[in-house]
């Protein structure tokens, strides 16, 4: 049975429309009679920043010369300031030439011939420090009110979050529970009191550091309004 495509290979995803970009990101490419076929590839485990890492799109079958290119998180890939691209009809090799936190992503190599097409994607994950996703700030709430403050972080690995407050309370992310206690932290690292009370007004305290750099820290305050 021959897989027939009638929308366009990332050719036109170049040239054009967003939503077809995407599109073409979630379309997977390869079919069984298909004359090409790409060798997997995966990242080494650990990187770490300043590192160079090049990785190689080889083939496993091939009929013909064969047209490389490289997407990252289903964005097409262009040489630049530290991606260094080299391919022949045989083989492309991306070249990451100073990894850092933003070269994290999906990578994606896509090999086209006349008569059909692969892909292969790989996750690079970069050691650096946590970076922020979404910050804290200042809350007023009424009693009984449920609050919530964020603390998302970016980083590898993955970042501690810790919140405190002003007694030296503590607070980590724990398996979540049917019945939540009253005061928890969920799972992208916010901080929820589901019923505010009188006693909760004051400074909290988020923190998140996974062992590279000094972490981050943000202080907010929790305003009871009225009574
Ligand atoms: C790569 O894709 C997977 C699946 O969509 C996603 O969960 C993961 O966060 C992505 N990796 C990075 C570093 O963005």
């Amino acid at each position: 049975m021959r897989f027939t495509l009638t929308m366009k290979p990332p050719s036109s995803a170049r040239s054009g429309l967003p939503a077809l970009f995407l599109l073409s990101c979630l379309v997977s490419w390869s079919s069984s009679e298909d004359v090409v076929k790409i060798r997997p590839f995966h990242f080494p485990k650990f990187v770490e920043e300043g590192e160079e890492v090049p990785i190689v799109c080889g083939l496993r079958e091939r009929d013909e010369d064969v047209k490389f290119s490289w997407f990252k998180d289903c964005f097409l890939l262009e040489p630049q300031k530290g991606v260094k691209i080299l391919s022949t009809g045989e083989f492309s090799v991306l070249t990451i030439t100073d990894a850092n936190g933003q070269s994290s992503g999906n990578y994606t190599c896509k090999a086209e011939v006349s008569t059909g097409r692969d892909d292969h994607t790989a996750e690079l994950l970069v050691k650096g420090p946590p970076s922020w996703r979404s910050k804290p700030s200042d809350v007023s709430a009424n009693l009984g009110d449920r609050v919530k403050f964020p603390c998302e972080t970016f980083g590898f690995p993955i970042p501690r979050i810790t919140w405190t407050n002003e007694n030296g309370d503590l607070w980590e992310m724990e398996p979540e529970k049917e019945t939540p206690t009253r005061v928890h932290v969920i799972k992208d690292g916010a901080f929820v009191i589901e019923t505010v009370k009188e006693e909760d007004g004051g400074l909290y305290t988020c923190k998140a550091s996974n062992g590279i750099g000094v972490g981050l820290q943000k202080t907010i305050r929790l305003n009871i309004i009225g009574e």
